[in-house]
């Protein structure tokens, strides 16, 4: 008989209607976890859940702005209502600005949008889930940063902060909740073929061709490349990582 990871656990991707979520969130089904799948696109998350059927896996979706208090906390309550706990949590909705505007030319909104959903969000997210967490025991909380966590990158200077900021956020919660068996890391994924790339093509048509050209290996990778390492943060034989990143990126180059 298969033996499959995570029989019996209970994952909540966010951002798992397009790209890197949702190949985690299959990812995460195919080994026997009950995915919860958190964004804002209805009709796109029915369509993962029914690929999700379709194997024979088991998910939800639950309508969820991460910037919103509200459907957070609507999200964990959810959960808690049908599972009763929370194994593993992979915080992973985010969004970019394809029109790339240099740092003055960044508007307050825009400037929001992308703090609100790649830190504030993450934050959000986390408070519930350390919570959850803390009172079954521990578990395993794993967060999508960027190379550009790392690095800066022309025309995203908000973008960039964001990613910094949720390297700190993850290192500083690490260290805090180790002691209570849980365990945080961040993937750095560098370029990925998703709908954040795609979206910027109109803007930049030469785009994947330099962001291909920026890693060793010279092409983009693709969203199955990351999802893969966030289910081996969540299993036991992680059990040492603690409060790092891990870049997945083919080798990402910066000049
Ligand atoms: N692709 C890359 O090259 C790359 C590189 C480094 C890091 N990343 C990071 O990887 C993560 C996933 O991005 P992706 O590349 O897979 O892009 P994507 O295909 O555009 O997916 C982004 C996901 O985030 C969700 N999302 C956006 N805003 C949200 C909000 N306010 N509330 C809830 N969900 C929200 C989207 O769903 P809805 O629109 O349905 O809400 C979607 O499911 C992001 O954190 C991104 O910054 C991507």
């Amino acid at each position: 008989m298969e033996i499959r990871k995570f029989e019996g656990k209970i994952a909540l991707v966010t951002g798992a209607t397009s790209g890197i979520g949702r190949a985690a969130a299959i990812a995460f089904a195919r080994e026997g976890a009950t995915v919860v799948m958190a964004a804002r696109r209805e009709e796109r998350g029915a369509e993962v859940v029914n690929q999700i059927a379709a194997f024979g896996g088991k998910s939800l979706f639950v309508k969820t702005d991460v910037r919103k208090s509200e459907d957070v906390d609507n999200l964990f309550k959810t959960i808690m209502d049908k599972y009763g706990c929370l194994d593993f949590a992979f915080n992973n909705a985010g969004v970019s600005s394809p029109h790339n505007p240099t740092t003055i030319k960044i508007d307050d909104n825009e400037w929001d949008r992308i703090m609100e959903t790649n830190l504030r969000g993450v934050w959000l997210c986390m408070r519930h889930e350390i919570n959850i967490m803390k009172k079954q025991g521990g578990g395993a909380i794993v967060n999508t940063a960027s190379i550009l966590g790392f690095v800066g990158d022309w025309g995203l200077t908000h973008y960039c902060a964001s990613k910094h900021g949720s390297l700190g956020l993850a290192k500083t919660a690490a260290l805090e909740y180790c002691k209570d068996n849980i365990r945080i890391n961040t993937i750095c994924p560098g370029p990925i073929m998703t709908e954040m790339l795609e979206m910027a093509l109109p803007y930049m048509p030469k785009m994947l061709d330099i962001m291909a050209s920026k890693t060793a290996l010279r092409r983009v990778g693709d969203p199955e490349e990351i999802a893969g390492a966030a289910l081996w943060l969540c299993t036991d034989e992680a059990a040492f990582m603690i409060g790092k990143e891990i870049a997945i990126d083919g080798g990402y180059v910066t000049y």
